[in-house]
């Protein structure tokens, strides 16, 4: 059985959908800080199967010893985690307390019950402002922000309990920008209030939730002034974790990959395809830069393809017409 962490949100909801299709059994903690109990009940009108749920703070080690006293738990996925950069340069404590003794509860549940295979929900963002593009695995790590530091310190974490324990599998999966929502429209990108990212702001513009979208920045060094970032849809990004769990289930021991698809689309280029999608109801104005936003962001996809046999197939008219289903059946 599979553990996941934060498995009612956006990306561990999504993930569980496709590993239970993949025939693994799955178990879910998540204290509901950012997602809904409702998604439990998606997740298997989806897949037909049924799944175990815990409501819970994953820092609570007793709960994390009933559930693998409960379970037959062999590999855990880490998706848990606080993730607006702006909040956590408002609230860092809350960003390390939460995310770093999140993983370390479960670091130390793996080896008090020889748990062998954890994969973690890393993030692009690590790579701080990279020098050149594409982004490679080996390329230099730093962070910006508590929110990336976060990411970063877990990495390390994890590359000391790989050198002190080399019978531990650990994948750490270096999301780029995960966009879109199962085609069902039953689970998709649902944050609290009002988003930071720049998908679920379009699609509550464009259902008329929100007036219009700001565009942060139009003198970025790229094709239309406008930020390029690395869209990859959610989906694709789960069948990535099934991949990577399957590559730990080989005794791989430490692995690390972009998750991305290797081309960069604009803001720009994102809204007016949006619009094309859904009749032209995206307004926007440009608006000054973001702090702390970098011009361009794109991975390499290359070591995914070559060593776990992923490729991202989705376009990006796909994402943004499965974001905006997502959005219209969602509409409450
Ligand atoms: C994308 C582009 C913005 C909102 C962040 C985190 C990263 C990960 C994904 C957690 C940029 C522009 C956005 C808006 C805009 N989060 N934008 N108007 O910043 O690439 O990555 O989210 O894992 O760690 O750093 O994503 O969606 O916020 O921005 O113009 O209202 O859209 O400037 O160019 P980002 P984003």
């Amino acid at each position: 059985m599979v553990l996941l962490t934060g498995g009612l949100g956006y990306i561990g909801s999504h993930t569980a959908v496709e590993l239970l299709k993949a025939g693994y059994e799955v178990v879910i903690i998540d204290n509901l800080s950012n997602s809904k109990e409702i998604v439990k009940e998606k997740i298997e009108q989806i897949s037909g199967k049924k799944v175990k749920f815990y409501k819970g703070d994953v820092r609570d080690y007793e709960l994390l010893e009933k559930i693998v006293k409960e379970n037959e738990i062999d590999s855990i996925m880490h998706f848990a985690g606080y993730k607006a950069v702006g909040e956590s340069v408002k609230e860092p404590l809350k960003y390390y307390d939460n995310n770093i003794f999140s993983t370390l509860a479960l670091i130390r549940l793996m080896q008090e019950h020889k748990i062998k295979n954890l994969v973690f929900s890393s993030s692009a963002t690590v790579y701080g402002r990279a020098e050149s593009m594409p982004i490679y695995e080996d390329f230099p790590v730093s962070a910006t922000n508590p929110y990336g530091r976060t990411k970063l310190f877990i990495e390390e974490i994890l590359k000391d309990m790989y050198v002190a324990d080399n019978s531990l599998n650990i994948a750490i999966l270096r999301y780029f920008n995960p966009i879109g929502a199962h085609e069902s429209g039953l689970i998709g990108e649902d944050p609290n209030g009002i988003p930071n990212n720049l998908m679920p702001y379009i699609t509550k513009v464009a259902t008329g939730k929100l007036e219009k979208l700001s565009i942060f920045g139009n003198d970025y060094n790229t094709k239309d002034g406008t930020g390029v970032r690395d869209y990859i849809h959610v989906c694709d990004l789960a069948l990535g974790h099934v991949k990577a769990l399957k590559k730990l289930e080989t005794n791989s021991g430490l692995v690390v990959y972009n998750l991305g698809t290797g081309t960069g689309y604009s803001v720009l280029e994102m809204v007016n395809t949006f619009n094309e999608v859904c009749g032209n109801k995206v307004k926007f104005v440009f608006a000054p830069r973001r702090d702390g936003d970098v011009d361009m962001c794109y991975a390499s996809p290359e070591k995914a393809e070559r060593e776990l046999g992923f490729k991202a197939t989705h376009t990006l008219k796909q994402m943004c017409e499965s974001s905006y289903n997502f959005e219209m059946k969602n509409k409450e």
